[in-house]
């Protein structure tokens, strides 16, 4: 299972990175303005930066909608380093650019994913990723585990290659429910990925342990 972050945060990044379980970085437009990255020269700038710390795998997102742009923007965007994954949103045009970069050998993840069929009509295109957003649908008072679970299920029936990456995750059960359903790929903050270290046993334990070490050892 690969371990995405979803920020466009360098210094949570490279926390993540130091960790040593990193695979990836997601990013979108809402997490670029976020970190006050504004405009075109800046924010390749940054994307490059992201590029350097971690081994692979930078998700960058196109702001076109129309097929044109798509494509225009993805040949530019993966000029910044080989790392670049080309994140297009889940659209009509989205489709067709996902196709013509896959034929073209460009990665490319699929946004903005929030049901079964939109995920096959992905595959079908050749995306490299998949991003369903879970905690979106968890919001609205939909289930976004049982879609993970429903597309994993439609992906092993037909062999598709395209690697399911469960996005919008907002805590650390929904990083472990997405690891027991077969999720290729998780993306999220730090704060879940740094959570899942916790437990009260292991700190109360690791206390004992250090104490009793003490008494023994002045
Ligand atoms: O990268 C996109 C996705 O993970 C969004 O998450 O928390 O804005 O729903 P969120």
């Amino acid at each position: 299972m690969k371990f995405f972050i979803d920020t466009a945060n360098l210094d949570e990044i490279r926390e993540a990175y130091d960790l040593g379980v990193l695979d990836g970085v997601t990013t979108n437009p809402s997490l670029m303005a976020k970190e006050g990255i504004t405009g075109e020269a800046n924010i390749r700038a940054h994307y490059k930066a992201i590029c350097d710390i971690v081994d692979d795998n930078v998700s960058a997102e196109v702001i076109s909608t129309d097929f044109a742009g798509m494509i225009r923007e993805a040949e530019e965007l993966v000029t910044i380093d080989d790392k670049i994954v080309v994140k297009i949103p889940m659209i009509k045009d989205g489709i067709k650019a996902i196709k013509y970069l896959s034929d073209e050998g460009i990665r490319t993840n699929c946004t903005l994913v929030f049901s079964a069929g939109q995920a096959l009509l992905a595959a079908k295109a050749g995306a490299t990723y998949l991003s369903p957003f879970i905690g979106r649908l968890d919001d609205i008072s939909s289930d976004g585990l049982q879609l993970i679970a429903q597309i994993v299920d439609i992906y092993d029936n037909y062999g598709f290659e395209t690697e399911v990456l469960a996005a919008s995750i907002r805590h650390t059960m929904h990083l472990v429910e997405c690891a027991e359903i077969g999720a290729d790929v998780v993306t999220c903050p730090l704060k879940v990925i740094t959570g899942l270290l916790k437990h009260p046993l292991t700190d109360s334990g690791l206390e004992q342990f250090l104490a009793d070490y003490k008494k023994g050892n002045g």
